[in-house]
């Protein structure tokens, strides 16, 4: 019988270092493109894909992401009260009710390998997705997961999702080697954590989207530290197609690398330039802008 996937994996432990000042005291996930959290996106595209199972591994100083998808009685009552009606529909539809969430701690910063596993007991014997909130895919339509979970439909297998990245980053990504099977799809020869340019095996880079097969805990648990000091998912995933069948899987769209500044930038402007309530002044504004620079 075919399984489906139904629950995702969001690790948010991660401190966020890499935009500090802002995620000294605010967790890195709850960080707005324009208006709304980096956390919400993802759980949006989950949504998109079909899940209805949202698993956060969470650590110290998180609290408000389960505060954001929980229900805040005293700022519904507000607007109750002073007719704002909109916002609070807005409010009330952050997540549909055929959705749970289920937070679990990860105690110890050990990895992104260990971050996943911590989500073991709850996702169980199925196959489950993973999401990286830093990692924003815009696609135009379905969702970059809801393109996956397609393939993952036809294939029961693990997939990846990747993309080509400048050869010079390879050291700030997991790399696959691949032979391509259908367009934009391969089956995975090798892949390799964060390797040196010199060492890489090609250029296409996992971006922070997976599904993966329950046989992933396994692994992971057999996996020692490896680059950086972690528990590596990458390793424990090498591990894995000794075994089954993994695939890459070149998605449409754009990903912004929300955990770097640039990135984040060109996200809030690429989703400003979307957002129907701005999107008309934004444009003029950046029109006459970039004339001026
Ligand atoms: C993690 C993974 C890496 C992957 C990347 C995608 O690295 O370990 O394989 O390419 O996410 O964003 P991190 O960015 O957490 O260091």
């Amino acid at each position: 019988m075919s399984k489906k996937v139904t629950k995702a994996v969001f690790p948010v432990a991660g401190l966020g270092t890499r935009s500090l000042p802002a995620t000294k005291a605010v967790a890195k996930e709850m960080l707005p493109v324009v208006d709304k959290p980096l956390i919400q996106y993802a759980v949006e595209e989950a949504i998109a894909a079909g899940i209805d199972t949202m698993i956060f591994v969470t650590g110290r100083n998180k609290d408000s992401i389960p505060n954001h998808f929980d229900k805040s009685y005293e700022l519904e009552k507000e607007l109750e009260k002073s007719g704002k009606t909109e916002l609070l529909k807005m409010l009330r539809d952050l997540l549909p009710p055929h959705v749970s969430c289920v937070f679990v701690r990860q105690a110890e910063a050990l990895g992104l390998g260990h971050a996943v596993h911590c989500a073991k007991p709850i996702v169980g014997d199925e196959p489950f997705a993973v999401i990286l909130p830093d990692d924003l895919i815009e696609d135009g339509q379905r969702g970059c997961m809801k393109q996956m979970v397609d393939l993952f439909n036809r294939e029961q297998s693990s997939i990846l999702g990747v993309e080509r990245v400048d050869p010079k980053e390879t050291h700030k990504y997991g790399i696959v080697e691949h032979s391509e099977t259908a367009p934009g799809v391969g089956r995975l020869k090798s892949i390799v954590e964060k390797p040196k340019p010199e060492v890489a095996p090609s250029n296409i880079a996992v971006v922070g989207r997976y599904i993966l097969t329950p046989a992933i805990f396994d692994k992971i648990e057999n996996t020692g530290r490896g680059a950086g000091g972690e528990i590596q998912l990458t390793d424990a995933i090498a591990a894995l197609m000794q075994d089954e069948a993994v695939f890459s899987y070149e998605f449409a769209g754009n990903r912004y690398d929300c955990g770097s500044k640039f990135g984040f930038l060109l996200a809030n402007v690429e989703y400003g330039l979307l957002h129907p309530e701005i999107k008309d002044d934004f444009a003029d504004y950046l029109k006459n802008r970039v004339n001026n620079i």
